[in-house]
């Protein structure tokens, strides 16, 4: 497959080191708004690369197109690619509005292409367990859950648009949406969903040597209910210089605990034992296939053959963004 990768910064080579991984047969061609990130990560990985985003997309040759770039350029970037007939992988999140969203999703489902967004967590072994342990038809280990966190902190800080509103960056667009897609994947619909706290607490950021002004939030919380009944906390933030991402699920036959970081541990804990889960602590094993490498492969099998498992699509993205756009409560912006 010849791949076009529109944006050539943090996340384009993950996405090349995904499909390699994976044992994915691809030709990347790598173009950039900067030539020059272009030129350096066409050398670093061997590629070809294009001083032409726009032209790049609309090449003949090129079957799918990754769009790495700043949220805020993302729309009108995918636009131009479904219009010249291609496949789109688009980073987190889709767009800004639950309109474009729509839009963005029936103009796919028009020209039946595939239209994907990079929901990593859907690919970590522990939360992709517990998707399945939570819809299993036979009954939930862990019960009925009446109660769960889910937290993601990073330190944002490498590029000043991720704490500029106009950019589209700030704790919602950068984490909040990672923590809400794998909460509505796996709970369903979520109601009573109330802003706690959201606000910038640290107004100043150093980016490379240069000290800025940030104007996007970078923490916010949330609470919300899910269809079932469980009552969810959510916590996203640009403050946590080591990174930091957990989630938690309290059933009323046991706890899940589980994370992206692989030094964490990820187990259930059951009070009966049920199927294969044993009474007590049930470690999850896992090793293989990066969650990059899962998500690229899954992203190559759908545009051989449509959509499959756990790929986010982007109808997918028109639910998210709905509960986005359902966010009311406390906000302030200036602390
Ligand atoms: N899935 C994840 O875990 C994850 C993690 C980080 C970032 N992201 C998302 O990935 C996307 C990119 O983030 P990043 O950290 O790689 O950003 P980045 O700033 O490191 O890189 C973006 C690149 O896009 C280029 N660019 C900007 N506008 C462009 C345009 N119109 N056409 C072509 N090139 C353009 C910039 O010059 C830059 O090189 C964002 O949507 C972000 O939210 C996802």
């Amino acid at each position: 497959m010849r791949v076009a990768i529109i944006g050539c910064g943090k996340q384009a080579p993950k996405h090349i080191a995904g499909y390699r991984a994976a044992g994915v047969d691809i030709e990347p061609v790598l173009a950039d708004l900067d030539e020059a990130r272009a030129r350096a990560l066409a050398q670093a990985e061997q590629a070809e690369w294009s001083g032409d985003p726009k032209t790049l997309i609309g090449d003949r040759s090129i079957e799918a197109v990754h769009i790495c770039t700043p949220t805020a350029s993302h729309y009108n970037l995918i636009v131009t690619a479904l219009e010249a007939g291609k496949h789109v992988f688009c980073e987190k999140p889709l767009c800004q509005t639950v309109g474009e969203a729509h839009n963005l999703a029936i103009r796919a489902g028009a020209k039946g292409l595939v239209g994907a967004v990079g929901y990593i967590y859907r690919f970590v072994p522990a939360f992709e367990w517990l998707h399945g342990l939570l819809n299993l038809e036979d009954g939930a280990p862990l019960g009925r859950p009446y109660f769960g966190i889910f937290r993601i902190g990073g330190r944002g800080s490498h590029q000043p648009w991720k704490h500029s509103v106009s950019g589209g960056g700030g704790a919602r667009n950068e984490m909040m949406v990672h923590m809400l897609d794998l909460v509505l994947w796996c709970f369903g619909d979520l109601r009573n969903i109330q802003v706690l706290r959201e606000g910038l607490l640290r107004p100043r950021r150093t980016i490379q040597g240069h000290s800025i002004a940030a104007d996007a939030e970078d923490l916010v919380v949330l609470s919300a209910t899910t269809s079932g009944g469980a009552e969810l906390l959510l916590e996203a933030d640009l403050l946590t210089p080591a990174f930091s991402q957990f989630a938690e699920v309290e059933g009323d036959n046991g706890s899940f605990f589980g994370s992206i970081q692989p030094h964490l541990p990820s187990f259930v804990f059951l009070e009966r034992a049920v199927g294969e889960l044993h009474a007590g602590r049930n470690e999850l094993k896992h090793g293989g296939q990066s969650p990059f490498a899962r998500q690229m492969a899954a992203f190559a099998e759908a545009v051989r053959r449509g959509p499959t498992g756990n790929l986010a699509t982007f109808e997918s993205s028109v639910a998210l963004m709905e509960t986005v756009s359902r966010l009311t409560g406390a906000v302030s912006g200036e602390d």
